[in-house]
């Protein structure tokens, strides 16, 4: 198997589906759908809608009716970038190597691109999965349960709790990394696995191994911030040092943070060998995101 030319097959879906199931530039008020399709058409990995497709693919799904769900996770990602990079959170201007939202468009904009990406994502998969009302209500949940205030909401609000917080604890850490982070990447692998309709061991079996890329992903993320530059990452480096964050970096040093990630690496890696499937691409996606330099 050609890795890199598989992966790149998939971004490229993935590029076309945000492309066809986002709402038109041109559609009133043409300034906000400008900045939601900025945001989510100016660059980024994918990894997320790539693993959606993968996993399902892994799982025997043959046709391409993961893209949908694929587009509606990657929306919520976006979102939770824009509304990160406001001043009142991180206060970025740099994402995805262009000036952030509320630098391109302005703060108001940028709130309400945030917003509406959120919406259009279950938008997406009310409309895509209208025909297969089970399909359409595991989705959703896997999603809206990712992006809640127990999860991505949840993490994000601990994560700007901890800044400057010198009592931090490994366990404060953790609840912010597992939940602004790898709910998300979680879900990536589990709604795969819903659109193969996967049984439910191997949906726990997706769950565990999303857990720990997820993990690893955010590890790795604070490490990168701490020895990347700029223009490597295409995001302001140094940042998390700067507003005092609490990471892994700041509670277990780079060499242990390394270390730690290459752990959760390895657990997933571990997990996936008990899925049934062809797991090849996935297992190779994993050691590449371990791997990444931005
Ligand atoms: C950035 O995610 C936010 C984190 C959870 C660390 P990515 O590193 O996947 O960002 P893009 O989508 O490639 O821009
Ligand atoms: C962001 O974590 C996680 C979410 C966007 C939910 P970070 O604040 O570390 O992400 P970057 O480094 O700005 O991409
Ligand atoms: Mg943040
Ligand atoms: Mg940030
Ligand atoms: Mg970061």
């Amino acid at each position: 198997m050609d890795f890199a030319a598989a992966l790149k097959h998939l971004v490229t879906q993935v590029e076309t589906g945000l492309d066809r199931y986002v709402t038109a530039a041109t559609t009133r008020p043409a300034r906000l759908h400008e900045a939601m399709r900025y945001s989510l058409l100016g660059g980024g990995k994918r990894l997320r809608p790539v693993l959606t497709l993968a996993t399902a693919r892994a799982l025997g799904l043959t046709d391409d009716s993961a893209l949908p769900a694929a587009v509606a996770l990657e929306c919520v990602h976006t979102y939770s970038l824009i509304h990160d990079d406001l001043p009142c959170m991180d206060n970025d201007d740099l994402r995805r190597g262009r000036p952030t939202v509320h630098r391109q468009f302005d703060e108001a904009t940028a709130l309400l691109a945030g917003d509406a990406l959120l919406t259009e994502s279950f938008v997406i998969l009310s409309v895509h999965y209208s025909s297969r009302p089970t399909l359409a209500q595991a989705l959703t949940r896997e999603l809206a349960d990712a992006a809640s205030s127990r999860r991505l909401i949840g993490g994000q609000m601990e994560d700007l709790l901890a800044e400057k917080k010198p009592t931090a604890t490994v366990d404060e850490l953790e609840f912010i990394h597992i939940n602004k982070t790898a709910a998300m990447i979680e879900a990536a692998f589990v709604m795969g696995g819903i659109c193969a309709e996967a049984p439910q061991d191997s949906i726990t079996v997706l769950r565990t191994v999303g857990h720990h890329v997820g993990l690893a992903f955010q590890i790795i993320d604070d490490v990168l911030d701490a020895t990347a530059d700029t223009a490597t990452l295409g995001k302001t480096a140094g940042k998390d040092a700067k507003a005092d964050k609490t990471t892994f970096v700041k509670l277990h040093g780079i060499e242990s943070s390394r270390r730690l990630a290459h752990e959760h690496s390895q657990a997933a890696q571990t997990a996936l060998h008990s899925l049934t499937g062809d797991s090849a691409f996935l297992q190779a996606l994993i050691e590449s995101m371990a791997a990444r330099v931005n």
